[in-house]
């Protein structure tokens, strides 16, 4: 009775209920945290070639398009800011009360107070440099000097009204460092997402398009993960962990389900996997050559991410999850 013919694993598969009735279920909209590109000012609406579909917004069209975008139901969004020049080599810019971020923050939890907001917290997009902290004199990311600058940033967004920070900087003890400048200033709710696991990786290319924050020398390998050790890459998830975040993050997410999978047994904790925007134009590039569907590569992506143990889904794809995900 083990095998063929008295087992046939068909009977399960003969139809879309039965399939639907067996297997796991496509994650529902309040699942999907979408990732946008603030700019300030006012109906601004610019074009990202390198990831159809996505722009950079100014707040104003922001709120325009969020509005279908909740009504669908999706749970969150992802704030980041790309300022018009005013870059130095602290990126003070990405802790002024002012900037696009930080007004956004103010108006979104104005207009939709149902959706989750979040805001990446790093300095790259704010650094004449282009990396993630500031650098010594020899041009070294200054891993210390850095974690002051980033919980000023923390603190500023907690300020406009961010449910959650997402520190993505990969700086050792930053998760200890906006925590603490949190409760110190009584923000002891707002919540820490952590890129805790975030690797060095070739598929950000479209996202510092987006974000006009590519490094102008050097890579970001000195501090990222290596895709290459993944004991190491655990350990990252492991510190934020016990430095206080509530919530850690894989990413890239597709080519690190190995990684989801294993963290999934090392921690409580929700697992945030980032689609990122390499992978976003991977599917994308390969549908509009026609060599793939679109919707059904999105699922079957998004399945493999639930099944390697993801809880929250951080992507692009969000926006149109009727049109691609809807069951
Ligand atoms: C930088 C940051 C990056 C992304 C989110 N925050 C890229 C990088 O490290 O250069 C990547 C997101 C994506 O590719 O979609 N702190
Ligand atoms: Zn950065």
């Amino acid at each position: 009775m083990n095998g063929f013919p008295a087992v046939r694993l068909r009977r399960l598969r003969a139809t879309e209920a039965l399939r639907r009735m067996t297997g796991l279920a496509l994650p529902g909209p309040e699942k999907f945290v979408w990732p946008v590109f603030v700019v300030s000012g006012r109906k601004r609406r610019e074009e990202i070639s390198a990831m159809p579909g996505q722009y950079r917004l100014s707040g104003d069209e922001l709120l325009r398009e969020l509005a279908p975008v909740v009504k669908q139901g999706i749970g969150g969004v992802l704030l980041f800011g790309v300022p018009d020049g005013g870059k130095d080599a602290r990126g003070s810019a990405a802790f002024h009360p002012k900037a696009a971020v930080q007004q956004a923050l103010r108006s979104i939890r104005r207009e939709f107070p149902e959706l989750v907001v979040i805001s990446d917290v790093c300095l790259c997009a704010y650094t004449n440099h282009g990396h993630c902290g500031v650098l010594t004199k020899a041009g070294e990311v200054d891993n210390d000097a850095t974690l002051k600058l980033l919980a000023k940033t923390a603190l500023s967004h907690a300020e406009a009204g961010a449910h959650i920070v997402a520190p993505s900087a990969m700086m050792d003890g930053q998760v200890a460092a906006i925590r603490g400048a949190l409760d110190g200033a009584g923000f002891t709710a707002t919540g820490l997402m952590s890129y805790s696991t975030k690797f060095a990786s070739a598929m950000y290319g479209p996202f510092r398009e987006a974000e006009q924050s590519a490094p102008k020398s050097g890579d970001r390998r000195g501090y990222q993960a290596s895709a290459a050790d993944l004991r190491t890459a655990l350990r990252e998830s492991a510190l934020d962990e016990a430095e206080g975040a509530d919530i850690l993050m894989v990413k890239p997410a597709l080519f690190y389900l190995d990684v989801i999978t294993r963290l999934r047994q090392q921690t409580k904790l929700p697992i945030a996997a980032y689609n990122v925007s390499g992978e976003y134009a991977m599917l994308h590039a390969t549908a509009a050559r026609g060599w793939g569907d679109l919707s059904a590569m999105v699922r079957e992506a998004t399945l493999a991410l639930a099944r390697a143990g993801t809880d929250i889904f951080i992507s692009y794809w969000a926006n149109r999850y009727e049109e691609l995900l809807k069951p």
